[in-house]
């Protein structure tokens, strides 16, 4: 990984650009089914930590079709969540809901399919620990799909906050300063041993972060999405024109 302060050629193996999020999201359902069924015929399962946030949801609506509905093996698939806000998973911020919501109950997903964070332990270390012990066994993951903050943060992968720099346990709970909160999230050694990472971004207000991170300075403290860096897997950044919008390689 390039040092500091020097520009820093990100090994991306795909840009895709699509017209607006519906296309985008298009995009991303056929690729998540081409790695789903590719790694379901190869290893009979498929292992996916999916993204939080709002951008990912019309993607979960198109798995959630009758037309993915029939070309996935679904009880083959082993679900995680990137990253998630210490409440209960009724709670309108919960990222477990907003999945379940969109993807588990429309495809009949059983909870045994469904590794959530604990997140009524008391306090968030404890379900980060126990978070840990459910992922540990299953990484690297065959597919790990992520969002993008306007402020270039990934999962619950903040700027300036210590999961950054976290190199031996997956899971972690991040001191947020600014949201003065923990969040639960899974940390960059999961993200960079994953066979396939697939990172969404839609909307002109992601345009800078998106610029920063795939064409400006190494500072991933500031950008900690450039941190996305796979080991040996593919790295797909999947945009909409807007998010596009100030890359000058397109
Ligand atoms: C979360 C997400 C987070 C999200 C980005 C983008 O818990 O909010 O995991 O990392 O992907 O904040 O969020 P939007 O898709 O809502 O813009």
């Amino acid at each position: 990984m390039a040092g500091p302060g020097r520009i820093r050629k990100i090994r991306v193996t795909r840009i895709r650009i699509s017209k607006d999020l519906a296309r985008l999201s298009e995009t991303a359902a056929e690729l998540f089914a081409d790695i789903a069924n590719a790694a379901i015929s190869s290893t009979g399962s498929f292992t996916v930590s999916l993204a939080g946030g709002s951008t990912p949801r019309s993607l979960y609506a198109i798995l959630a079709s009758d037309h993915y509905r029939g070309s996935i093996d679904w009880p083959s698939v082993t679900f995680f969540i990137g990253d998630e806000r210490y409440v209960p998973d009724d709670s309108p911020e919960s990222n477990y809901r907003m999945v379940a919501k969109t993807l588990f109950r429309p495809l009949e997903i059983p909870d045994r399919n469904v590794y959530r964070w604990n997140t009524t332990s008391g306090d968030a270390e404890t379900g980060a620990k126990l978070y840990e012990k459910d992922l540990r066994p299953f990484v690297p993951l065959d597919l790990i799909l992520l969002g993008l903050g306007a402020d270039a943060h990934t999962a619950s992968l903040f700027p300036n906050t210590a999961a950054l720099h976290e190199q031996q346990t997956p899971a972690t709970a991040n001191w947020v300063e600014k949201l003065a909160e923990h969040r639960l999230t899974i940390t960059f050694p999961v993200i960079n041993s994953a066979a396939t990472v697939m990172v969404l971004a839609s909307g002109i207000e992601k345009a800078k972060a998106v610029a920063n991170v795939l064409e400006g300075e190494f500072r991933p403290d500031e950008f900690p999405a450039q941190l996305i860096d796979p080991t040996i897997g593919d790295l797909y950044w999947l945009l909409d024109e807007s998010a596009a919008n100030l890359l000058e390689r397109r």
